[in-house]
Parts: structure tokens; sequence; C-alpha cells
């Protein structure tokens, strides 16, 4: 479980969910085994009253079913903040590049130890904006691929919660060429 006495002495409270091997200045890295977007117990015992500013999540949503990805989205709407946010990126089903978009389909690219094997959708920004507005977020598309591939980048401040799998920040993007992107959004509960 998350360290309560911990997160007490911290404002904001900012939450990485699915963090793996993530560890950003000023955020709390949790993984599945304490905080699982599947399981509201997890939420209860490691937020009791407590309401969290913002969360941020790369690359998880993909290895959740599209009906699990609505519910925990409903989950984390319920222990934000009015005003607080989540900034999530997952992979781009728009993104049009076939080694990126051999890894992100469905299964992953075959072998069963490899991280993307069970990936169980690539989202398309209409259906994850969806999502994540159905559960009652009001929605800022800031890095997506649209219908024809092409890249649309709104200004967005890795201050407020950086996506290593971006424009702005994976290694692989360099000068002119974009090698790896994500479909990121911040969905914003109504102040
Ligand atoms: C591809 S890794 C991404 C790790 C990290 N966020 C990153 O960008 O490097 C996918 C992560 O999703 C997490 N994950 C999968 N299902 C989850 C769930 N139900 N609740 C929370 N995390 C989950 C896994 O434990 C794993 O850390």
């Amino acid at each position: 479980m998350l360290d309560i006495s911990m997160i007490s002495l911290i404002e904001p409270v900012r939450i990485i969910i699915g963090a793996g091997d993530q560890c950003w200045p000023g955020w709390i890295p949790s993984n599945k085994e304490e905080l699982d977007l599947l399981q509201p117990k997890d939420w209860e015992i490691s937020f009791k009253s407590r309401l969290v500013d913002a969360f941020l999540c790369e690359h998880v949503w993909e290895h959740l079913s599209e009906a699990d990805g609505r519910t925990a989205a409903r989950l984390c709407y319920k222990w934000l903040k009015p005003g607080g946010y989540l900034r999530c990126a997952v992979p781009d089903a728009n993104f049009p590049n076939t080694v990126y978009q051999n890894i992100a389909q469905i299964g992953g690219p075959g072998p069963k130890k490899h991280p993307a094997a069970d990936h169980k959708i690539v989202y398309d920004y209409k259906l994850f904006a969806d999502v994540f507005a159905q559960a009652g977020f009001d929605i800022d598309l800031i890095e997506y691929c649209d219908e024809q591939g092409r890249f649309h980048y709104h200004q967005w401040s890795p201050s407020l919660g950086p996506i290593y799998r971006s424009l702005l920040l994976d290694h692989r993007n360099q000068g002119a060429n974009i090698e790896f992107v994500s479909l990121i959004i911040d969905a914003r509960k109504p102040a």
C-alpha cells in the first residue's frame, strides 16, 4: 500500500499510477501491487478521506480492456480534488509508424515476455477522450495523431506531469524526425 504518513506531509499530492521504474521529482510513484486501477479497496486504504491533486499515468491504460479502462477512469475521478487532473498517455493508433504499431498492437509484437504482450487495446484520440469524458472529466488533448496520421501538438508543460514518450522528452525524436510519441490527454475534474 502507499505510505499515507508520507502523503499527509506532502502538498500537493501528486501520484504516478503504474510507475514501473519512473521517478519524477514532486511525484509519488505507485505500482499495481499497491494501487491497482481495478481495485477500489487499494484506493480507499491508500487515500482514506484525502483527495489527490494530480495523477500521472504513462502507457498503462492500454493494459486494461476498454470496459476496465472506463471503470478506472471513474475511480480516478472519484479520488481527485475538484479542479485536479489526470495526465494520461497511451500508444496512439493513428501514429503512422510500422515499427511502433507492431509494438503497440493488441498482444504486442509476439514474445510472451515482451512488456507489450498484455496490450488489450490501441486507442485513437476519439475513443480515449470518450473514456474520460464519460467519467465526467473535461478533456484537453495535448498530443495525438488524427485519422490522416497528422501529428497535433498543443503546448504543455512537463512541470505539470512529465510524459517521457512524448515529442518533447523522448530521446528518439531528433530534429524533424518524430520517431516515438503518444496520445496524451489532460483529463480535468471540473472545479
Ligand atoms: C509498459 S509499463 C509502463 C511503466 C511506466 N509507467 C513507464 O511509462 O515506463 C505498464 C505498467 O502498467 C502497470 N499496470 C498494468 N495494469 C495495472 C493496473 N490495473 N493498475 C495499475 N497499474 C497497472 C504495470 O504494472 C506496469 O508498470
